[in-house]
């Protein structure tokens, strides 16, 4: 994949999560480690995203601001790195909610009622009234969230990938809806004439391929191939860019998801680890807490007694090796398994091992920052700061297209 676009600059990714306090192991695997990574390669803006809690806890906001800490204490613990990414809280960005407010005019409310995860949790949620119209509207305000920094990439996991989807959709329309530039297929032909014959060629078989099929990994070539030419500036660049869309101008560049591998992480019960199961390892959990918390871990049910051969597949604890341990531990772990030859306490030790020695690592990361909340305060200042510079430059571009004043009318 290519981490570079426009003359060098590294490409944009941005991502939030829900502030929902304290992480735990399965928040770390399924996109935290992953966020950890990307800000050595690209222009990273990462967020906690405090007004989507609000969508479906209005009624017991008691505790947002102390989730709001712990969750920035733990991406810190785990390594984000403020001196690299933007790390920020949605709503100290308020041009999140005015483009939120502006895109819900051009949206239509099926796209909002088709969205899987709306019926989902509405049905999941049982207990809480979600018949709301800021529920409806949480798509939309993740759309918001994401078209405003006009990231190249958003990095999410599989639960995620729809609303990515609609974010395409709704950047495409409102594209189409104020983006139209008469110009525009002279100024494609000139920037295409840019290009050598080979790469021209490319580029618009591909386009046309696209514009058939409609798979948006058929795009990356002709990207590859448009970043690439030096002859290009950066208008004529994302120009180029916006035509393989099929777009007329990209006030509004459609974001490609980066989806995040999310393996597997069990809770002690054996169910997928959640918060809500009360069945989790924090991130920052204490060497002791691991070792009783593991200790007393789901195995296989088969093996009931020491003498039982059991089965890995069907053993959380499996699972956990599959993340922490190396290929020789894993070997041990399947030959000593089914043939009883160690006991699942035996087998449980390097997990213990290795997620306290990570835990350790982390609290160290994390020490200072508890033992300073003005740090914290300063890190949020600073990444908000840099979130509405970057916000605010597309909020021009969509209030001009809007023909909204950007000067208040004089009396
Ligand atoms: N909806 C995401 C979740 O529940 C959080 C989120 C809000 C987000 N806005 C976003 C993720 C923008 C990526 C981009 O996890
Ligand atoms: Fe699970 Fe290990 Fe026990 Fe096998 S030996 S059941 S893999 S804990």
């Amino acid at each position: 994949m290519n981490s570079v676009s426009n003359a060098g600059q590294p490409a944009r990714v941005l991502s939030g999560m829900r502030p929902t306090g304290a992480l735990h192991l399965g928040n770390y695997h399924g996109a935290l480690r992953n966020w950890v990574g990307l800000q050595h390669h690209y222009e990273c803006y990462f967020f906690i995203a405090d007004w989507h809690a609000l969508t479906t806890d209005y009624e017991n906001p008691g505790q947002l601001q102390n989730h709001v800490r712990d969750m920035v204490v733990d991406w810190l613990g785990a390594g984000l790195d403020p001196d690299k990414s933007a790390i920020f809280v949605q709503s100290h960005v308020p041009a999140h909610a005015e483009l939120h407010l502006l895109l819900s005019m051009i949206t239509p409310l099926s796209w909002l009622e088709r969205v899987p995860t709306y019926k989902d949790q509405q049905a999941q949620l049982k207990e809480k009234d979600l018949a709301t119209y800021g529920f409806l509207g949480y798509p939309l305000l993740q759309s918001a969230d994401i078209l405003i920094y006009r990231p190249r990439f958003v990095p999410v996991g599989e639960d995620q990938v729809a609303h990515v989807e609609i974010t395409r959709e709704i950047a495409r329309r409102f594209n189409r809806i104020y983006g139209a530039d008469p110009q525009f297929p002279k100024l494609v032909k000139t920037a295409l004439k840019k290009l050598d014959a080979e790469a021209r060629n490319l580029y618009i078989a591909d386009r046309h391929r696209y514009q058939e099929e409609g798979k948006p990994e058929l795009l990356e070539k002709a990207r590859e191939l448009v970043d690439a030419a030096h002859r290009l500036d950066a208008d004529e660049r994302e120009l180029l860019l916006a035509n393989l869309e099929g777009e007329h101008h990209r006030l509004l560049p459609a974001p490609e998801v980066l989806l995040t591998p999310t393996p597997r992480v069990p809770g002690l019960d054996g169910r997928k680890m959640s918060k809500s199961y009360g069945n989790t390892i924090r991130l920052t959990e204490e060497p002791e807490s691991v070792d009783r918390k593991i200790r007393g871990m789901a195995t296989d049910p088969a093996r009931v007694r020491r003498t039982d051969p059991g089965t890995p597949e069907k053993c959380p604890v499996w699972d956990l090796h599959k993340l922490y341990s190396s290929d020789e531990t894993l070997a041990w772990v399947r030959q000593g398994c089914t043939t009883a030859g160690i006991g699942c306490l035996d087998c449980k030790r390097p997990v213990i091992e290795k997620i306290s020695a990570e835990s350790a690592a982390m609290r160290e990361r994390a020490a200072p920052y508890i033992a300073n909340p003005g740090r914290v305060r300063e890190i949020l200042a600073a990444g908000a700061q840099r979130a509405n510079a970057a916000a605010e430059a597309t909020m021009r571009v969509v209030r001009e297209a809007m023909h909204l004043s950007a000067e208040p009318v004089q009396p």
